[in-house]
């Protein structure tokens, strides 16, 4: 699959944009802070419907302004489709597919697919609770089209509950009623997050193994249980614990229990990567990944993903570069930024089109 043309329109520093992708890889070169993270976000929205960047949509706008919107023209299986998205809170955003609307996302997920990987991923395992679940939410949205749903569903009945819960009076019918429905949202996003990472551990442990030889990597959800449960086994199991702590969660004010908790760990030889692992080890896990995300979209998707590579390159050594670039096949459409040429050899440079860019802007002497 194929992203042939962007256009954004009053997204992040972009008043308005445009530009054709003729070639198969595209470098985006500019100094600090001149907007080349933001053209990889905007593409990723596309795929995705979601940054690692954001809370909240509305960062995505212009500073002052109400409204934005991302369009690409790309090639599906030979097909032309346009994606357009435009985003304006408090509305609900809308989606259209050549033109026409549609309101569930899964039917705008998986047309465009993409991974992402920045020197912020390169500090996944030195991340947050947060990060880890953020990263794999959207490596989730884009295999499983109705997680999108799933999680939203989860993230506003967490929303309203905490909300319930921060009430002066509880009544105790209503917070059964709350309690059922965060534990059927939680059993559906916490079964989906460990069959996807089943998966992916599955991929990235070859992967790993390539680079890292005789160390073997593992990964594992942790979450309320360390069982591989059924969404109804795990759908009772959260009810019954909420029942358990409904005192102390009215007394905190606070949702204890939830897939909004958990978190991802990996192993190197059994041993916490997150607490031992040295910088170059969590790369390599890091690296592993991100091809496992890339592998999974193939073959889920039957086509090859974008792959938007944010300042990453630098990042790598020369060994773990040459094989990023090794691995991947000629045919796929890469996306990267890098504030100079510096960092690729002349081979490279040849077959790449070179997208300058300055203060929203393409640059003039593009
Ligand atoms: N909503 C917004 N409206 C207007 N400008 C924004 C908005 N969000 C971010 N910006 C600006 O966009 C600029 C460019 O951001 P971006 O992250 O794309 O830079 P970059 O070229 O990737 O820089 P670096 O090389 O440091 O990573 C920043 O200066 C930031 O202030
Ligand atoms: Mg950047």
């Amino acid at each position: 699959m194929k992203l042939k043309k962007l256009t954004l329109k009053n997204f992040r520093n972009y008043k308005s944009f445009e530009y054709e992708f003729k070639n198969n890889k595209t470098l985006i070169i500019g100094k600090n802070a001149q907007g080349k993270t933001n053209i990889l976000e905007a593409i990723y929205y596309l795929c995705a419907l979601d940054s690692s960047r954001i809370r909240k949509d509305s960062e995505l706008i212009y500073f002052g302004e109400d409204l934005t919107k991302i369009t690409g023209l790309t090639e599906k299986n030979g097909m032309e489709l346009e994606l357009d998205i435009t985003i304006n809170p408090p509305k609900n955003k809308i989606l259209k597919v050549n033109g026409i609307k549609k309101t569930k996302s899964k039917d705008f997920l998986q047309i465009l697919s993409g991974v992402s990987f920045s020197t912020n991923d390169l500090l996944l395992l030195r991340g947050e609770p947060q990060d880890r679940r953020k990263w794999l939410d959207l490596a989730i949205y884009q295999v499983y089209p109705l997680y999108f749903e799933k999680l939203s569903k989860f993230n506003k009945i967490r929303l309203q509950k905490a909300n319930f819960l921060s009430n002066y009076q509880i009544n105790y019918d209503m917070l059964d009623v709350f309690n059922k429905q965060l534990a059927v949202t939680s059993a559906n996003v916490i079964y989906l997050r460990k069959k996807y990472l089943i998966e992916l551990e599955k991929i990235a442990k070859i992967k790993h193994r390539l680079m890292a030889g005789n160390e073997e990597l593992s990964i594992k959800y942790k979450t309320i249980t360390d069982e591989n449960l059924s969404v109804v086994e795990l759908n009772d199991l959260i009810y019954q614990k909420l029942e358990e702590i409904k005192e102390e969660e009215i007394k905190k004010g606070q949702c204890l229990i939830g897939a909004h908790r958990d978190d991802v760990d990996f192993y190197i030889n059994d041993i916490d990567s997150k607490k031992y692992a040295s910088q170059g080890q969590q790369r390599t896990i890091v690296l592993a990944l991100k091809l496992a995300e890339l592998q999974i979209i193939k073959d889920k998707i039957g086509q090859t993903p974008l792959l938007l590579l944010d300042d990453v390159l630098a990042e790598l050594d020369n060994i773990r570069q040459n094989y990023l670039l090794d691995t991947i096949e000629d045919d796929i459409q890469m996306i990267i930024t890098s504030v100079d040429t510096l960092a690729f050899d002349d081979d490279f440079l040849k077959n790449v089109d070179i997208l300058k860019i300055k203060d929203g802007q393409i640059a003039q002497d593009n």
